[in-house]
């Protein structure tokens, strides 16, 4: 591990409109921070309430380091919280589900309805043998049945391991076999770019290795219809029919695994993470409600695929727990045209926007004509997750998108704390380039090697000081590593990201612990680069990588991707050094510029700097599987 280091800090603040703050659900940050610093299980105790059980909890939280237990002995079924409970009230007709296709299809699925088909499915799958406990992988494009059969398993207490349907058949195999997979759900085809993902095909590769899956469901959606090998196949849509209607929800423990899924593998191999039914629920509900500032009327876009925690927290589970309409749409942000996912916006009016700061980035590139074609008016609250929203995308998005209007909620967070950890409460003054604070329920922290905070102005370790309800419980199949989590800092849960604190406690997050490059003794993280090159305007993206140097350790090696126009003549070269020197001082200047295309990626949108690293030391990359194609 490194050593602290200082860090510049140019601060920018923008102050929403007062009324903004007035109406939200938090409209006193401090103050409910503080509520929850002075009884933390009362703050939790109270916002579970909100939601309904089967059997109330004894105690609200056990903590016997590093494993916890929240809301002990409570019974529940978090499906019954995200359909039966808005079945049997006023919600009942309202859309829970609004589908587009690539081609402009649309499906809207009301609370009624998905309840509906959830329990058939669900019913289905007892049908196939799965019963409570019992492992279901999920490989399917995003379309509502995909979102269906995720609630199945949950309403039969089955553990579903979605695996993203971008995945080829090792990825996949990989996970099926890791998870011990029973069933596997997947479709014919998925829609991409007008062109077909041949899902069936791969999950039948990959069931070549996969020795425990017993029967494949696939949904049809090409016509003609492709046959169905009935040795192991089962038609989706005729298991459905055939299907009992009624299927009451399972008594789950509330420490009961609700499912699996494996994180995006930028660092290292893939990882079983164990969340479970209780916690789990009470942490995406709450974080839902109150990060997005949920309102009855709202139209909430999150256009994560639900392979990803994105789309498990707040495409499928926060948006269906509190009973708001979720938009999911078939496709890439760019196709048929730049304009794809502002004329959605625009024709369902969207009200909550959440997205990837490398789709904003995108945007960018593109041009401000795309959104301008639009009426985006309907937007109230915008969202950014997944890396840094570097100052220039965060001034775009604000201007550009929200009009100047809608606050962003930039909101740290990932797969193992299964709900937002650190972001700006609606309302609350924005500082582009940080994240904001701890969400109330949430101990974040910035410090160094031995738990010590650091002054503001010094980057460190992002740590968490106290479990949380939607924490992982463990990694499946190696608690080895879960231990690690919270065994390298003392008492704290690490993060593995690098980040700062200013003076009034804002978090800025500068990339992954593994992301830092030691150039002649100074830390530098790579994101601070690469938002210095993205601030030229001549530039798209850049990742930066250090090369081992034999006098200086490493120097700093940046692949950048130009905007549309711009050209890598004209002496870019110079001026971009010139730049980066400005902004952050000769030692981050980086001593190779190369030009590319496109930058590798992981298909959930994250630079895949490793890769380049392994190309340029011609190394090997390790496990590539998450690499878009
Ligand atoms: C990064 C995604 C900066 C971070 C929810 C984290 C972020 C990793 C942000 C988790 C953010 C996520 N600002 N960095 N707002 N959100 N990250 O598991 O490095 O796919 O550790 O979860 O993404 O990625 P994961």
């Amino acid at each position: 591990m490194t050593e602290t280091f200082a860090v510049k800090l140019e601060e920018k603040c923008y102050i929403p409109d007062p009324r903004c703050k007035a109406a939200a659900w938090v409209p006193d940050y401090a103050q409910a921070y503080q509520e929850f610093v002075r009884d933390p299980e009362g703050f939790w105790d109270r916002i579970a309430r909100e939601l309904a059980w089967f059997k109330p909890w004894g105690r609200v939280r056990e903590w016997n380091y590093p494993y916890a237990r929240w809301f002990v002995d409570a019974k529940l079924n978090i499906t019954h919280n995200c359909l039966d409970r808005h079945v049997a009230s006023d919600r009942k007709e309202k859309p829970a589900i609004v589908w587009r296709g690539e081609d402009g299809e649309e499906q809207v699925v009301s609370y009624e309805a998905l309840h509906r088909e959830v329990m058939r499915f669900a019913n289905g799958l007892k049908a196939l043998g799965v019963g409570k406990g019992d492992r279901v992988c999920i490989y399917m494009p995003l379309v509502p049945e995909q979102i269906v059969a995720m609630l199945a398993c949950a309403r039969i207490g089955a553990v579903h391991s979605v695996v993203f349907g971008g995945f080829g058949p090792d990825a996949l195999a990989m996970r099926i076999n890791d998870a011990g997979a029973k069933v596997i759900v997947t479709a014919d085809v998925g829609y991409r770019r007008g062109k077909t993902v041949p899902l069936r095909e791969i999950a039948r590769e990959a069931l070549n290795h996969a020795p425990s899956v017993e029967r494949v469901v696939v949904l049809r959606r090409e016509s003609p219809a492709v046959d169905i090998d009935p040795a192991r196949e089962v038609d989706y849509a005729a298991l459905t029919a055939e299907a009992a209607p009624d299927c009451p929800a399972e008594v789950m423990d509330a420490e009961d695994p609700l499912f699996i899924l494996y994180t995006s593998g930028s660092t290292g191999a893939p990882k079983g993470i164990v969340h479970t039914c209780g916690g789990y629920m009470v942490g995406t509900y709450y974080t839902m409600k109150c990060v997005f500032d949920v309102k009855e009327n709202d139209v909430f876009w999150c256009t994560a695929d639900p392979g990803w925690i994105t789309g498990h927290s707040y495409v499928v589970y926060g948006p269906l727990a509190v009973g708001t309409t979720v938009v999911i749409a078939e496709g890439t942000p760019d196709y048929p045209d730049p304009g794809a996912y502002w004329r959605l916006v625009q024709d369902l009016g969207v009200t909550i926007f959440y997205t990837a700061p490398t789709t904003i980035r995108m945007f960018m590139r593109h041009g401000d004509e795309w959104p301008a074609k639009y009426d985006l008016s309907s937007l109230r609250v915008l969202g950014s997750v997944g890396e840094p929203l570097n100052p220039e995308a965060f001034e775009w998005y604000y201007h550009r998108i929200g009009g100047g209007r809608c606050p962003i909620v930039d909101t740290w967070w990932q797969t193992e704390t299964g709900m937002h950890m650190v972001t700006t409460m609606v309302g609350e003054p924005m500082k582009p380039g940080f994240a904001g604070k701890p969400v109330p329920g949430a101990v974040v922290d910035v410090v160094d090697r031995t738990g010590a905070p650091v002054p503001p102005g010094t980057g460190g370790f992002l740590v968490i000081r106290e479990p949380w309800p939607s924490m992982l419980r463990t990694v499946h199949g190696n608690d080895e590593r879960y231990r690690t989590y919270w065994g390298t800092i003392p008492g704290c849960y690490t993060a593995g990201d690098l980040a700062v604190k200013d003076e009034d406690g804002y978090i800025m997050v500068i990339g992954r612990a593994d992301d830092l490059i030691v150039v002649a003794g100074h830390n530098i993280g790579t994101a601070e680069v690469e938002s210095a090159l993205v601030s030229h305007e001549a530039v798209a993206e850049a990742a930066v990588i250090g090369k081992p140097d034999p006098l200086k350790g490493n120097v700093i090696k940046a692949f950048v991707t130009l905007r549309v126009g711009a050209d890598s003549g004209d002496g870019l070269t110079d001026d971009l050094a010139r730049h980066v020197r400005k902004s952050l001082g000769p030692v981050a200047v980086p001593a190779e510029i190369e030009y590319l295309d496109r930058l590798p990626k992981t298909r959930s949108g994250k630079i895949m700097r490793r890769v380049l690293k392994a190309r340029e030391l011609g190394m090997d990359p390790g496990d590539i599987s998450t690499l878009e194609e």
